[in-house]
């Protein structure tokens, strides 16, 4: 009997190891440049393309009538938070720089669905739950915790602070606190057409599984913009939505485009399974911010120097 059970669950064990073979050699078939539908279930496929690179894209998983509806509470947070002078939510500075016209723009906001119930309800709706559940059975969107959910305007104008961001890992952070590098996903919506040319997310595939020292030396964090060889633009529709691991190397490019043009729009949703921290109005400012406030304001510096000299 012990014979017959040996020799069945040997017969398991290969049969498994050859479906795993053919869903590394179909996912090996597949372009870096996969446009996936997102269904009610992630499926192996979409699972071991995501483990093997670091990023997945699905394809047109929100309406233009959603995204306007988004936006329109996104403009509307922005003239509150201007008539108020804000300059942090929840301790997360703002990043505000100047439109095309001239006008206070703001380029980074933090903890948006605290300030709208659409975009609260929205990042609910039952077709992110896969997305959610790839993150964690028990995550949760963590709309007052970390820097909640996040709406980013990339501009390639005069006096923008924001139009490109340099190489990095987001595993830094857990490393300023001395803490293990944590799994983090970052689930973002695209609200514009982004190409190769027009900017916006390169990653370098399968760095999301480095060692410690390729996460700290591989590249000097936030000061190189220099293109690799390895990198791939991700390219998105109005509507997509991705996810990529935070622990890969990745940076923004800047838009090759000048003017309103050059608008990119992303929203990150925090799917979190760590602890329960939540953030309020009095909450301290987290000490990496203020190497980021550092470098926005000298490179702001620069730009108005070069634009006196008239160069
Ligand atoms: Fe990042």
């Amino acid at each position: 009997m012990q014979a017959v059970l040996d020799r069945l669950s040997a017969f398991d064990r290969q049969s498994r190891a050859t479906a795993d073979l053919d869903l590394q050699a179909e996912v090996d078939a597949l372009p870096l440049s996969t446009r996936f539908a997102l269904g009610k279930e992630i499926t192996p496929v979409q699972k071991a393309f995501f483990d093997r690179h670091g990023f997945i894209l699905f394809a047109n998983v929100a309406t233009q009538p959603e995204l306007d509806a988004i936006y329109a509470e996104i403009c509307a947070i922005q003239d509150r938070w201007l008539a108020e002078g804000r300059k942090k939510v929840f301790g997360i500075p703002l990043f505000v720089g100047k439109d095309h016209l001239g006008h206070p723009f703001i380029q980074r906001f933090a903890f948006t669905s605290m300030f709208s119930d659409v975009i609260r309800d929205f990042v609910r709706d039952p077709r992110f739950e896969p997305v959610r559940r790839l993150v964690g059975d028990n995550a949760r969107v963590g709309d007052n915790e970390k820097d909640g959910v996040v709406f980013n305007r990339n501009l390639n104008v005069p006096g923008t602070t924001y139009r490109s961001l340099g190489w990095h890992t987001d595993g830094l952070r857990d490393i300023f606190y001395l803490r293990g590098i944590k799994p983090q996903l970052n689930v973002g919506l695209h609200f514009d057409r982004c190409t190769a040319e027009t900017g916006g997310l390169r990653l370098i595939p399968g760095t999301h599984k480095q060692g410690l020292v390729s996460t700290l030396l591989r590249k000097p964090y936030f000061v190189s913009h220099t293109p690799d060889p390895k990198e791939i633009a991700i390219e998105t529709e109005p509507g997509d939505l991705t996810v990529h691991d935070g622990q890969a190397w990745h940076r923004v490019e800047r838009s090759s485009v000048v003017g309103p043009e050059s608008l990119r729009r992303t929203m990150y949703v925090p799917y979190l399974t760590d602890d329960y921290q939540p953030k309020h109005e009095d909450s301290p400012t987290p000490p990496y911010h203020y190497l980021g406030m550092a470098l926005r304001r000298a490179r702001k510096l620069r730009a108005e120097l070069k634009a006196k000299l008239g160069r």
